[in-house]
């Protein structure tokens, strides 16, 4: 059968942004400042950077190498890529299939989240979000913004709307393809992020707190203050790692699907770096100077443990519109809060949408339009139960949006460096750079973060496995019913496919 002919990125630096607006997310905005109050500041730090190093920068360098290897051969999903290494081989592309169904997943609750951001952003403009109280009791004074947020998420009407509105303008996005579509999007949307961050940020450290001794600046040395009580805690390094993977898009074959799309000279060390460090910068100066120091600015240093404590939506939907409503302008400042939020999301849900249209695309041989229409329904039925039904969104994200990640950053370490062999992985890796990556680094990849990341593994299960598996409920079952349901359909479209349309 005649090969497709793959769609390319147009410009460097269009790859640059859309494979940056894939990584930034609400990841770096919600999860990790939630992350790094619940663990205790500076005692999650010091694992998180050391997590960074071992697990970051390599996976990410495997997913590129992985990517454009995949891409130049024809396939963009894991799935093909794994199987055009192995020439075809149905094991290699059965464990492709975890690239796939994670990324799947993960937007069936990702895109209704998003979808709030949207709505609270235009509540905001509109002043319909509640008027702050003014009283110094953190709980008294998240309380109408809590209640805000209960009716909202019930769902209401609007919500439901607005589910509709984000659920539509990704399918358009993706409809449009790679460079007038998701590259498009990445170029208008980047800037605008940076610049909201930034104004954010502004507004946050210039103004005065409700208590002569609480400043935003109190919030960031709270953050950076090294902190190595917790060095040995399992549990911390668990969350940490798992912060990396999540907030690099690693081990979900997102990097690698948009690595797929590059040219055969694009130099992939170069923009892998700059993908990590775009994200970087936007997790650890944005993502760290914005929600933390705001809430210890109107809450004082004592309400952290207590906003972090009910999960990662507190700070974001409910601290940080109470803070900015309070402000001068502040219809106008929370407007921007959500909006950085939106476009930062919008940005990713895309790009984890994309290696199932990329699966279909390439293994099933489905045209563009079909593969991004198979991909929203499912994503349409998924999101409903995400919106329905109790208890499915933790239980998805609690195996998508952890255990597989880390699972399947062990596999792509195992095949890419170990099966496709250390001496190949770094020669495709340096193949158009101008400054080449040493051997060494395949080396230390391929044992360093490989034992790392197994102990990583070995932690979760013990701290998780049994709690998860007593879990009762009809959102708990929707959610395994789902992820065993698509596993078997890939499976076995991935078992049908087998041999079609390997190089
Ligand atoms: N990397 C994306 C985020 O941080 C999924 O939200």
């Amino acid at each position: 059968m005649a090969k497709r002919i793959r769609e390319h990125w147009g410009s460097r630096i269009g790859v640059v942004l859309a494979t940056a607006g894939n990584a930034v997310g609400l990841g770096n905005l919600l999860r990790f400042p939630s992350k790094v109050a619940m663990y205790g500041g500076g005692a999650f730090i010091i694992p998180y950077l050391i997590s960074m190093l071992l697990l970051g920068l390599p996976l990410m360098w495997v997913e590129w190498m992985a990517g454009r290897y995949g891409g130049l051969r024809g396939h963009g999903s894991t799935v093909g890529i794994m199987g055009t290494i192995l020439k075809g081989k149905l094991w290699a592309r059965l464990l492709g299939v975890f690239g796939v169904l994670a990324p799947l997943l993960i937007v069936f609750y990702y895109i209704y989240i998003e979808s709030w951001t949207l709505g609270y952003a235009v509540h905001s403009l509109m002043g319909n979000l509640p008027k702050p109280v003014q009283t110094t009791d953190t709980a008294e004074a998240l309380k109408p913004f809590a209640d805000f947020l209960k009716t909202y998420t019930k769902p209401s009407f609007e919500a439901y709307i607005f589910f509709w509105i984000t659920f539509l303008l990704n399918w358009i996005v993706l409809h449009r393809g790679i460079r007038r579509g998701i590259e498009l999007v990445a170029k208008i949307c980047m800037p605008i992020l940076f610049v909201m961050g930034i104004v954010l940020i502004i507004v946050i450290f210039t103004s005065k707190g409700t208590h002569p001794e609480w400043s935003a600046m109190k919030g960031l040395e709270y953050i950076w203050k090294p902190d190595f009580s917790a060095i040995l805690r399992g549990d911390v390094w668990v969350e940490a790692a798992g912060q990396i993977f999540f907030t690099l898009s690693l081990g979900m074959g997102a990097i690698a699907v948009y690595a797929s799309y590059v040219k055969e000279k694009e130099d992939i060390v170069v923009t892998g770096v700059a993908t990590a460090s775009t994200n970087e910068f936007v997790e650890v100066i944005i993502g760290s100077s914005i929600a933390i120091p705001a809430a210890f600015l109107f809450f004082g240093p004592q309400s952290i443990s207590e906003l972090a404590s009910a999960g990662t939506f507190r700070l974001g939907f409910m601290s940080m519109p109470a803070v900015l409503n309070s402000l001068p302008f502040g219809f106008f400042w929370s407007f921007v809060w959500f909006m950085l939020l939106f476009v930062a999301a919008f940005t990713s849900s895309i790009a984890l949408t994309q290696p199932m249209v990329a699966f279909l695309e390439d293994e099933l041989n489905l045209s563009h339009k079909n593969a991004v229409a198979t991909s929203m329904i499912l994503i349409l039925i998924g999101a409903h139960l995400s919106i329905f039904v109790n208890g499915y969104i933790d239980e998805l994200d609690f195996w998508a949006g952890s255990f597989m990640l880390i699972f399947f950053g062990i596999v792509e370490i195992i095949f890419f460096v170990w099966i496709f062999g250390p001496n190949n992985f770094i020669e495709e890796l340096n193949k158009g750079a101008d400054v080449k990556v040493p051997r060494w680094v395949a080396y230390i990849t391929g044992t360093i973060t490989l034992v790392f990341l197994t102990g990583i593994m070995i932690m979760w299960f013990s701290q998780n496995f049994q709690k998860a598996l007593m879990q009762e409920g009809t959102g708990i079952w929707l959610a395994r019913i789902t992820i065993f349901t698509l596993l078997g359909i890939l499976f076995f479209i991935t078992w049908i496919t087998t041999g079609r349309n390997d190089a």
